[in-house]
């Protein structure tokens, strides 16, 4: 919809206040939206929760997380409100695919969480207690991490969204975990394991930001917690490993490009919910799950201009001497 047809209708609406209905959280929302709809949904999502003023808010806020670790509160959810018809411009089957398979990808996060710990632990200690928590010396949990805390909601929160679109439990597969073998440079390794992270915080995003684009109501914002969690982690996760690392915004988006094909090689292969979104039948969605993945890499990477060493160093201080070995 162009921005002048928008504008009459915001007009409209508001001489009509039933036209109100037409608006959500995607802006101006046609039951059956068409593919230069949907991205005019993708883009006014886009300006919602992916502004650079959103972003830079998200890393500002990562000292402070390591001294006072907090997670972010999240909006209430009217479970019971969500329904089917909220689905639009969309094979419900597929859309249901998705959200099992946000099930299955969600888990299992204390993984995930350990994963990270190995390989951060040496390099930067608060970044590691802010995604895996702490430990005693006897190897038990003390302290959750506060990545992990906001993480482990997100799988419930897909299950009872899916929950009360078919009235069935999902029946997530286990998901299996990648550990990539060693480069024997704790360093690369680290870089690695942070370009893997941010893939997959950058993967859920557009997901998440395409499921917002054919839904309304309340599962529309529903979806809008693990999104904006997401949006929140990945924020953080970008601006540090730039401070820490210092790579070149090339060699960062070649990696993470590399690391989500690794990733769909890896869940197309196997019997997960997952795979299902792969199918052949479901490949008229892919310029719309596409045009999702590049804007939201190019949102930041025009955000990334905008974050200089000085102002990296001055939010998280000198860099750390292990970390401080290029790595492209
Ligand atoms: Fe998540
Ligand atoms: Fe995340």
């Amino acid at each position: 919809m162009s921005s002048k047809l928008l504008q009459t209708v915001f007009l409209q609406s508001r001489l009509h206040p039933d036209l109100v209905d037409y608006f959500d959280l995607a802006g101006y929302c046609d039951c059956e939206p068409s593919y230069a709809q949907i991205r005019s949904r993708l883009q006014y999502l886009l300006d919602s929760y992916l502004s650079p003023h959103i972003l830079s808010q998200r890393l500002i806020d990562l000292p402070q997380q390591f001294t006072q670790p907090q997670p972010r509160p999240w909006e209430t959810i009217n479970w019971q409100a969500i329904n089917p018809d909220q689905i639009i411009g969309i094979d419900p089957q597929l859309f249901l695919s998705v959200i099992a398979a946000s099930v299955e990808i969600e888990a299992p996060i204390r993984a995930y969480s350990q994963l990270s710990r190995q390989y951060l632990a040496e390099i930067h200690p608060a970044m590691t207690h802010f995604l895996g928590g702490c430990y005693n010396n006897e190897g038990k949990l003390i302290e959750m991490g506060v990545w992990e805390k906001e993480e482990r909601q997100h799988a419930p929160a897909f299950r009872k969204i899916y929950r009360q679109l078919t009235g069935e439990d999902s029946a997530p597969q286990p998901n299996s975990i990648v550990q990539l073998p060693s480069s024997g440079s704790p360093v690369t390794d680290a870089y690695r394991h942070s370009l893997r992270r941010m893939t997959t915080e950058w993967s859920a995003v557009a997901v998440y930001l395409w499921l917002m684009a054919h839904s309304t109501g309340a599962l529309q914002q529903a979806i809008a917690q693990p999104l904006q969690d997401e949006v929140n982690h990945l924020a953080k996760f970008w601006g540090i490993s730039r401070w820490g690392f210092q790579d070149t915004l090339s060699h960062r988006c070649t990696g993470m490009v590399m690391q989500s094909a690794h990733m769909f090689d890896h869940h197309r292969g196997d019997r997960t919910a997952g795979s299902q979104v792969f199918s052949l039948r479901n490949l008229g969605y892919g310029p719309e799950l596409g045009f999702a993945y590049w804007q939201v890499l190019r949102r930041l990477c025009r955000w990334h201009q905008h974050l200089s060493q000085g102002m990296l160093q001055e939010l998280f201080g000198e860099r750390p001497q292990l970390a401080a070995a290029s790595v492209g």
